[in-house]
């Protein structure tokens, strides 16, 4: 009789991991500091993740970082956020550059302000040749915007007839998504107890698996990330089939 552990299997590591950092504000709090104390801690914790997945052969990892809900926080709280990612996009290129990490973003690149998007850029650019781990940062992201500008683009296509209605498919609303050049994510990781999606990836996140944990994203380390990992790993992946069908997919 096969025991749990035995269904492991070693090779089965997510090809893309996405993660909803949740719970910076709180683990502040708890402190007895300001929020942005929280977001300043999660630096590290994103660090440990990308380290943690690269070292586990993860190819894509795709951070949650603002959503374009999250404009609607107080300025102060905005204005940190914004000056927090320059100074860490900064502060990390030469460990990006060293640990072979392409760095991407994903959402609406126009409502960031130009400081903000031009030192994306340049570590964009610099980063664009290295062949490791690819780092998805969604930045004013949100999947429900996502979905609405690619069905402007698929409408403006068939407008000036360069598509046919009849030839629309799922790829077709894939190419036109933001992450358009990503496979769909296998494993979704929530910090921070809270069970929901929050308009992330919702047509990528079809067939993913979710999970949640408890841990404040700032408290995250690269023993969370492994155990995120191993549940992964000990579970069944049927895509609407059934269990016989798969047992020799992976
Ligand atoms: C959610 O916690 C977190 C954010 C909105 C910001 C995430 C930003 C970082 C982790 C900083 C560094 C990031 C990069 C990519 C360099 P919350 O504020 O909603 O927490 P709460 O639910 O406890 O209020």
């Amino acid at each position: 009789m096969m025991n749990d552990k035995d269904k492991v299997d070693k090779k089965k590591i997510p090809k893309h991991v996405a993660v909803i950092m949740d719970g910076n504000g709180r683990w502040a709090k708890k402190k007895g500091n300001k929020r942005i104390y929280g977001h300043k801690n999660g630096v590290k914790a994103v660090r440990e993740t990308v380290e943690a997945a690269g070292e586990m052969g993860v190819k894509y990892l795709t951070l949650y970082a603002f959503s374009t809900e999250n404009w609607k926080r107080p300025k102060t709280e905005v204005d940190a956020l914004m000056s927090l990612f320059i100074s860490a996009v900064k502060n990390e290129t030469s460990n990006l550059m060293k640990n072979n990490v392409r760095l991407k973003a994903v959402g609406d690149m126009s409502l960031l302000p130009p400081k903000v998007l031009e030192n994306l850029n340049v570590i964009i650019d610099k980063t664009s040749q290295n062949t490791g781990l690819t780092l998805v940062l969604a930045l004013s992201y949100s999947a429900r915007n996502e979905i609405t500008y690619a069905v402007k683009k698929i409408a403006e296509k068939v407008m000036k007839s360069q598509l046919s209605i009849n030839d629309i498919d799922e790829d077709t609303i894939s190419k036109q998504l933001y992450t358009h050049d990503l496979p769909d994510p296998e494993l979704l990781i929530r910090t921070g107890g809270e069970i929901r999606i929050s308009n992330f990836l919702l047509w990528q996140l079809s067939y993913t698996e979710l999970y949640f944990t408890e841990v404040l994203w700032p408290d995250f380390s690269k023993k969370d990330f492994f155990n995120a990992i191993t549940n992964f790993r000990q579970r069944e992946r049927r895509f609407g089939k059934i269990s016989e069908q798969i047992s020799n997919e992976f």
